[in-house]
């Protein structure tokens, strides 16, 4: 077969994924895409054995696997890669996705056109309204876990490149971290905390690339900046944007694409990233969102 056929590039034949926070939303379309694309294994991990038992069933070959952890304690991340060592020896590639969007700024307006400004008395109160263990908690799970779990699965990853049985195994193992576009906007929307943690943890990244770099370490480590996709989490700024485009505040100037992603958007970007095709790629961004940054005030 061709080098360049679409089987040899886009495949993930025979790797064992992890995915944080992949019963739901984001997480799922990555288990999934993983899953029907020849993953021999994809654990996925969160908080509610139940939703993570009805996520699995979603693949037909029963290669999702179901695992209960909270990725902001030190020693459920143990235990989670204590139960991958054990079951299967190694890791290619564990794609930290957990995450929360953190305290809203209030009543401070989204990024779309509000009618009132606020006085400094007012923004002051509304700001000040918002309790630091609520930033905390935000940077507990979009920055500090991301730390722990990948030093979790640091020599699981490892043992992945020894064992890699893909592509004569040149598919060095892999982290991804679910960032956001959130990372790069400066224009009213999400709120601060969420906005700090995921310039935070893409730049820890960035960072960990380097420090990996000159240990020799040979584990990659990619972000993807996702623009508005389903779920959970994006429900309530998905219907904020539905009302504003019915009074005309929000039209295809607010995402050139005229739509919010897909599962096959992120099936797309994850299967490149994790597969032969995308195995150049350490320290990147992959954004995808639609174009949504182009249109806002952004550092990207
Ligand atoms: N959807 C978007 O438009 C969008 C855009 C940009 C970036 N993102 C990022 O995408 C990632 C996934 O979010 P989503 O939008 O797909 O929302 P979501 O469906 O609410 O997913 C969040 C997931 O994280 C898990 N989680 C939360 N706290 C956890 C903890 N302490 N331990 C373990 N798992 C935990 C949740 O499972 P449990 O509650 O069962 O633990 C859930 O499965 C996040 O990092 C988010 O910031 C989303």
């Amino acid at each position: 077969m061709s080098g360049l056929a679409v089987e040899s590039l886009f495949r993930v034949d025979g790797i064992v994924a992890l995915v944080t926070g992949g019963g739901t939303g984001i997480g799922l379309m990555i288990a999934k895409a993983l899953a029907l694309n020849g993953a021999k294994k994809v654990y996925i991990t969160g908080r509610r054995a139940e939703v993570l038992e009805n996520a699995a069933k979603q693949s037909p070959h029963g290669n999702i696997v179901p695992l209960q952890g909270d990725v902001t304690s030190k020693e459920s991340l143990v235990a989670l890669a204590e139960h991958v060592r054990k079951e299967d020896g190694y890791l290619n590639l564990l794609v930290a996705n957990a995450g929360s969007s953190g305290p809203g700024s209030g009543s401070l307006p989204h990024g779309l056109k509000e009618e009132k400004k606020k006085t400094v008395k007012e923004f002051q109160e509304e700001a000040m309204k918002t309790p630091m263990e609520d930033w905390d908690n935000c940077l507990r799970i979009n920055v500090t876990s991301v730390f722990y779990n990948v030093m979790a699965f640091l020599d699981l990853l490892d043992e992945g490149n020894k064992r890699a049985l893909y592509y004569g195994g040149d598919v060095k193992s892999q982290v991804i971290v679910t960032s956001s576009v959130a990372a790069y906007m400066k224009a009213r929307g999400s709120g601060f905390a969420y906005r700090a943690s995921k310039a935070g943890v893409t730049h820890m990244v960035q960072t960990l690339v380097t420090v990996f770099g000159e240990y020799g370490l040979n584990i990659r480590l990619n972000t993807i900046a996702p623009g508005l996709f389903p779920s959970g989490m994006a429900a309530a700024f998905m219907n904020y944007v539905e009302e504003a485009k019915k009074t005309g505040r929000a039209d295809s100037s607010f995402i050139p694409e005229g739509r919010f992603g897909r599962e096959e958007d992120m099936a797309g970007t994850i299967l490149y990233l994790a597969s032969r095709a995308g195995s150049y790629a350490n320290g990147a961004a992959s954004l995808i969102d639609g174009g949504r940054l182009s249109q806002t005030s952004a550092s990207w």
